[in-house]
């Protein structure tokens, strides 16, 4: 069902920071910042030949991504981003597999202007998994 790895998200205590080392330490492309106020991140991507990398910091009061850095102040891993050709259905067969959505379980648009939901970490091994429509 998984299609591509679209990206790997990092959260980062600074973005312009973090924006510079991924661009010149490490000679990559890197977009310019844009703020997805529902999802409560500014957010940057790094263009690699293969995927993406997706830079985010918290954005506003209650940033979910907040809470993450309180425990890795310096920044780390946040979610694997995985293509899926029809998230509804991708949705519906992993509710009836007893994996949990989080949230209310509908698709929000995320960076790419795309549907876009999250699954529990404690169904996939421990790591956060975002599902988005190719
Ligand atoms: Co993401």
């Amino acid at each position: 069902m998984i299609g591509r790895l679209n990206h790997v998200a990092i959260v980062v205590p600074d973005l312009q920071a973090a924006a510079a080392t991924y661009r010149n330490a490490l000679g990559a492309t890197v977009s310019t910042p844009e703020i997805l106020p529902d999802h409560g991140v500014t957010v940057v991507f790094v263009e690699l030949p293969n995927t993406k990398i997706e830079l985010l910091e918290p954005y506003g009061e209650g940033s979910p991504v907040a809470k993450f850095l309180e425990g890795s102040p310096s920044g780390g891993m946040h979610h694997v981003c995985y293509e899926v050709d029809d998230i509804l259905a991708a949705r519906d067969k992993l509710v009836a597999e007893g994996a949990r959505v989080l949230g209310d379980g509908e698709p929000k648009n995320g960076a790419h202007n795309k549907p876009v939901l999250f699954l529990h970490p404690k169904d996939f091994c421990g790591t956060l998994v975002e599902l988005e429509q190719a």
